[in-house]
């Protein structure tokens, strides 16, 4: 159903409730998402992107109720990934030859997705489009997160709508901020950095401070995902700002897999031993084998030293602990001290490729390693508290 944000613009997306996976499987959505759509009627008329491919005719059809489609005068495609332009094919349909404003490799990404030859006018930073009484100014934003992505800030009613950034896959029927459980969505905000937009952080920083040198007012920031961010609009800019600067708490996570518990009795031990050590450093154990990816992923960005540790099987290490170094690796985590442990009982590879691993990751490690023979005795127990103690003395140099 539209929901009406002010006298000229209307929210016309669509919550996606059911959603548990995003991105194929590398991404985990068990709060849902929404896919936002805003249409801007001024006197021109203007629909900012559209949604996911599978709710295209839902979309339209809900579309029309709202609008002759015949009165839209431009669509502005902020992003060609398919969860914002995948209604455009329906649509175009009903309009072929409206305006589909983008950048250039908007514009090439579109063509790419749908092979159709569309009315593209391509647009770039600073560029205007006046729409009567209010006009849409256009703000490039390559690689956050995908080449083609950009803002359209609309003057008049001082709406930034920034499409991914500062979006959350979180479903909800209350649309604002202010109405949905706070907790909830710092969570959900957080982990869509963590997992999407850490690489990018340099140009997070560079963007921000471009976009506040323009001093333009905002009184509300609507983000392509989840919630719309109009009680202080500007607290989640700051937020940003926060983690991209290799964000970090005084906190360490273990991360381990196990076959018969031999790791995860050492995982404890060396977790004793940081906490005898410290009291108020936070320490956090997750199973990789059991726990969500992308939840894990979101306490390593939180984390100021992360431990990993697996048995050596087959001569390597398990399959869990090696998926998310991969995922890791390309999230470009900066200032994170790492190490490496586990069990084993002949060969003993893994703790060696664990930490040569870590180092392609971008960690700074911290030492070789720690090992322990079969399953840890109460020596074997107590070498791993100490190896805790160590690990930490290490993260304070
Ligand atoms: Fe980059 Fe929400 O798509």
């Amino acid at each position: 159903m539209a929901k009406k944000l002010t006298n000229r613009v209307t929210w016309v997306g669509k919550v996606d409730w059911e959603l548990k996976n995003f991105h194929g499987r590398e991404y985990s959505t068990q709060k849902g998402s929404s896919y936002n759509s805003y249409l801007i009627r001024d006197k021109k008329t203007v629909l900012i992107d559209t949604v996911w491919q599978p709710f295209d005719k839902e979309f339209v059809s809900r579309l029309k109720q709202e609008i002759d489609l015949k009165e839209i005068d431009f669509i502005i495609a902020n992003h060609g990934e398919i969860d914002h332009s995948g209604a455009l094919p329906e649509l175009l349909r009903e309009i072929p030859d409206t305006p589909i404003y983008c950048t250039a490799k908007g514009a090439q990404i579109l063509q790419g997705h749908y092979h159709q030859d569309w009315n593209f006018v391509t647009v770039k930073t600073g560029d205007k489009l006046e729409l009567g009484n209010c006009s849409l100014v256009f703000i490039e934003a390559p690689m956050l997160h995908w080449p083609d992505s950009m803002f359209t800030y609309m003057t008049g009613e001082n709406i930034l709508f920034s499409n991914d950034a500062f979006g959350q896959h979180y479903a909800t029927e209350s649309l604002y901020n202010d109405k949905v459980d706070y907790s909830e969505l710092y969570a959900e905000t957080l982990k869509y950095y963590a997992n999407i937009l850490t690489p990018f952080s340099s140009l997070v920083i560079r963007k921000i401070e471009e976009v506040l040198k323009f001093n333009l007012p905002i009184d509300m920031i609507c983000p392509s995902h989840g919630v719309i961010w109009k009680e202080n609009p500007v607290s989640i800019v700051e937020q940003y700002l926060k983690w991209a600067d290799a964000y970090q708490e005084n906190q360490i996570t273990i991360i381990y897999d196990t076959m018969w518990n031999a790791t995860r009795r050492m995982a404890e031990a060396i977790a004793a031993g940081i906490r005898q050590a410290d009291k108020s450093v936070t320490v956090k154990l997750y199973n990789s084998s059991k726990e969500d990816k992308n939840d894990i992923i979101t306490e390593i960005f939180r984390s100021k030293a992360v431990l990993w540790g697996s048995p050596t099987v087959n001569n390597g290490y398990l399959h869990s602990i090696g998926g998310l170094l991969e995922m890791i690796k390309g999230l470009k985590f900066k200032k994170k001290i790492g190490a490496a442990f586990g069990s084993y009982g002949w060969s003993g590879e893994a703790v060696k490729q664990l930490t040569e691993e870590l180092a392609g990751c971008g960690f700074q490690v911290a030492d070789d390693g720690h090992r322990t023979l079969w399953v840890p005795d109460e020596k074997g127990l107590a070498d791993c508290r100490e190896y805790g103690k160590e690990f930490l003395a290490f993260t304070r140099q």
